[in-house]
């Protein structure tokens, strides 16, 4: 059995709901705090055991390409000035052994068509996405949980959340029968049904672990929902093939594609951020007061 040791970040979308701060950077390196969005889908990667980083990087996405790569000059700054502990923070982005590549994808056709522009570089060995809008918090990292499932199952796994039934139109939506605490096999899934038509209110979050077998059922896609080519109707086709389960993940979800989800990220890990968990603390109970 192959480890899952490659992961596949789909970063070519144009962040629109975050105009106009995402006019000419990546909606993923909006920070939370401190720290871009794309690097806390890096760290959870690196918590799974995961060495090698595979961006699908579209128009203007420079920076995190910039972001993941060596920089002398803020080094040696750093290193002259005696700065040790931001000097580590630094190097430690992307340690020795994490490997990072991009590869572009030259049209916006859909998370499908980003997954496949990564087909090369993947091979015939399982791997993650991870999509970095989807904040996930865990005590143990979420990527790291659906390993475990993977490991154990040997089938590929897909995050999934209770969402309101109001909302499946945002959502790959799943069906299938819980098989263990937290585990459903799959029977399907179908990409932002409507409320009525939704086989439940099982949403996908963005992580999935799949097994190689997925591309030949990327190549094969026709448009899907919104004419795009999904991701979603490859894993419906995959189900035809072989077991695919769907993971209830142990975790608090932020959606930071949306400004409310990335704003209540913000607020919460800022209470919980040493240099200034404190005194935000004491500002938001003053702020509550007055208004
Ligand atoms: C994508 C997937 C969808 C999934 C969602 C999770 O949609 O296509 O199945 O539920 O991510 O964030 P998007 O939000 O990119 O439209």
């Amino acid at each position: 059995m192959l480890n899952v040791n490659k992961a596949i970040f789909p970063v070519a979308g144009l962040g629109t709901r975050f105009l106009p701060a995402t006019k000419a950077s990546p909606k993923e390196m909006l920070p939370v705090v401190d720290k871009p969005l794309i690097q806390y889908a890096v760290e959870e990667a690196m918590a799974a055991g995961i060495t090698e980083m595979i961006f699908v990087t579209g128009r203007s996405k420079r920076a995190i390409e910039d972001h993941f790569d060596k920089s002398y000059e803020i080094e040696s700054e750093l290193e002259t000035r005696g700065k040790q502990k931001l000097l580590e923070l630094v190097r430690s982005i992307k340690p020795s052994h994490v490997h990072c590549a991009y590869v572009r994808q030259p049209e916006a056709l859909g998370l499908g068509h980003a997954v496949l522009c990564a087909e090369k570089l993947i091979g015939d060995q399982p791997f993650a996405v991870m999509l970095a809008d989807d904040l996930l918090d865990g005590k143990r990292p979420v990527l790291a949980q659906m390993v475990d499932v993977f490991d154990h199952y040997h089938s590929s796994v897909i995050g999934v959340e209770q969402v309101p039934r109001e909302d499946t139109r945002s959502y790959g939506i799943v069906d299938g029968k819980e098989w263990e605490d937290s585990i459903i096999k799959m029977s399907n899934i179908v990409e932002k049904p409507a409320p009525d038509v939704a086989p439940s209110n099982l949403g996908v979050v963005g992580r999935y672990v799949l097994k190689p077998r997925i591309f030949k059922h990327l190549r094969a896609l026709k448009p899907g929902a919104g004419g795009e080519l999904q991701l979603t109707d490859a894993i419906q086709a995959l189900l035809a093939d072989e077991q695919v389960l769907a993971y209830r993940y142990d975790g608090q979800r932020y959606d930071c594609g949306s400004k409310i989800g990335y704003l209540k990220a913000t607020v919460e890990f800022a209470l919980r951020h040493p240099e200034v968990a404190s005194d935000f603390q004491h500002y938001l109970a003053e702020r509550m007061e007055t208004h």
